[in-house]
């Protein structure tokens, strides 16, 4: 069992954190491939509730190596925070690895991202803030400051003042702010990179050895399908590749190092920020979800936007990704909504019928999403751990799924602790670490 690919396979906060948490059990390695704190999961154990960002969910394992991978966007600030509070915990952090060749978000990345929204004004994407896409900009402008570089003052000052030169008439409103000033950002950067130090190394190499060991190495993504950058609803996503191919480039393996893939779908569909959404609810059923599954941003508390699940965006992300498995999570949210409704096709504006999900943005703007009617079922099944104490119609609506999305379910949750899941059929049988 070599690489297992973990991806989103909605518009993200499908509950990958958890997912991963489970599998990792068995595996030996965990790398995050992608994104940076835009992303956040929460992971409950034993009734202690941790939220991180940056950090892959495999860190609650003290016998673990956990690998920031050089495709994702690194702010140093915030993953200190994340190790301080980590330490504080009394967590050990020992199994930390960051790729030196991770880009670094920096003040300016922030600031353009705020600034960029603001000017977008009405049109504006509803990015996290957090600096993602510029600082993803600046990576393929070569403009890039990489984890490495805080290693070396003198070639950091040098980064920096090249990269901030270009930024200078964008950012005029903020001229003043101290935080911009390349002295200081030189010291406050080579200060993190003192503390970083120990957990800096060369990646990809850690994963060539775990997998030519026979390990098994799990590749975690952030964010979402739907979210990719070339894949996505483009321009409402984010400036990264959440798609399982985006592993290997995001980590440093090469395709046939993956023989697993898992894409992990809420029982219902939701969005934060702004962009289309066939299936969103305004109505009370919408609320319902939102308030029954606490559907609040982990990184910016943002609501977010329900709905009923898309099978024809589903059926898209299964395809894309090479799906071998899907999760479904939070299953326990639909109990007692009568009938359930599930998106089998959308209706352009001009009236077509789309079996498939629309390449065209204009298409996908207008349509409108038709949807089958299934049972609902009214018992809570918080308590349910094989697929037989399910109610059958719960077990109908997730063969309906799987079937129609074309890939067979493994894991339902049932509720937000970590033991409230049904392994479907068998567990997978990873190696035992
Ligand atoms: P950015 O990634 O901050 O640039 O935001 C771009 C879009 O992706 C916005 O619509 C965000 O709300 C969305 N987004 C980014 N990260 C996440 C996530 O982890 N979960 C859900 N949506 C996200």
């Amino acid at each position: 069992m070599p690489g297992l690919v973990i991806v989103g396979a909605q518009w993200g906060d499908e509950g990958k954190g958890k997912v991963t948490d489970l599998l990792a059990e068995r595996a030996q390695m965990i790398v995050r491939f992608q994104g940076g704190n835009n992303a956040g999961h929460t992971i409950i154990r034993d009734g202690e509730t941790f939220k991180f960002h940056l950090i892959p969910s495999g860190i609650l394992y003290p016998d673990k190596l956990c690998v920031i991978g050089n495709g994702v966007v690194l702010d140093p600030r915030v993953l200190l925070g994340e190790l301080d509070e980590l330490r504080r915990r009394r967590v050990d952090v020992s199994g930390l690895r960051i790729s030196a060749n991770a880009h670094l978000i920096m003040p300016y990345h922030v600031m353009l991202d705020t600034a960029g929204e603001a000017k977008l004004g009405k049109l504006s994407i509803g990015t996290t803030r957090r600096g993602i896409g510029p600082c993803y900009a600046d990576k393929a402008a070569r403009l890039g400051i990489r984890v490495q570089d805080l290693l070396d003052e003198k070639i950091l000052r040098k980064k920096i003042m090249a990269a901030l030169e270009p930024k200078r008439l964008s950012l005029r409103p903020h001229e003043k702010d101290p935080s911009l000033d390349l002295h200081t950002m030189t010291e406050e950067y080579t200060a993190y990179g003192h503390r970083l130090e120990p957990y800096i190394a060369d990646t990809a190499h850690l994963c060539w050895e775990a997998l030519d060991a026979g390990q098994t190495v799990i590749l975690e993504g952030a964010q979402g399908t739907l979210l990719d950058l070339d894949h996505g609803t483009y321009p409402f996503v984010t400036s990264s590749n959440p798609v399982a191919g985006a592993a290997s480039v995001g980590a440093g393996v090469g395709p046939g190092d993956i023989g697993e893939v898992w894409g992990v779908a809420k029982a219902y569909a939701t969005r934060v920020g702004a962009g289309p959404f066939p299936t969103e609810l305004t109505d009370e059923t919408g609320r319902l979800m939102l308030e029954r599954g606490h559907e609040f941003g982990t990184t910016t508390g943002r609501e977010r936007r329900c709905g009923w699940l898309d099978l024809v965006a589903l059926r898209y992300a299964v395809r894309l990704n090479g799906m071998t498995s899907l999760a479904i999570t939070k299953l326990d949210v639909l109990a007692g909504i009568d009938p359930l409704r599930v998106a089998v096709r959308y209706r352009s504006s001009e009236g077509a019928a789309l079996a498939e999900f629309p390449y065209h943005q204009s298409i996908l703007h207008g349509a409108s999403a038709e949807y089958e009617e299934l049972p609902g079922f009214s018992a809570e099944i918080g308590d349910c751990r094989s697929e037989a104490d399910l109610p059958p119609q719960a077990r109908e609506y997730l063969a309906f799924v799987s079937e129609f999305a074309g890939v067979p379910i493994r894991l339902v949750g049932v509720g937000p602790d970590r033991e409230q899941v049904v392994w479907m059929g068998d567990r997978p049988a990873l190696r035992a670490a």
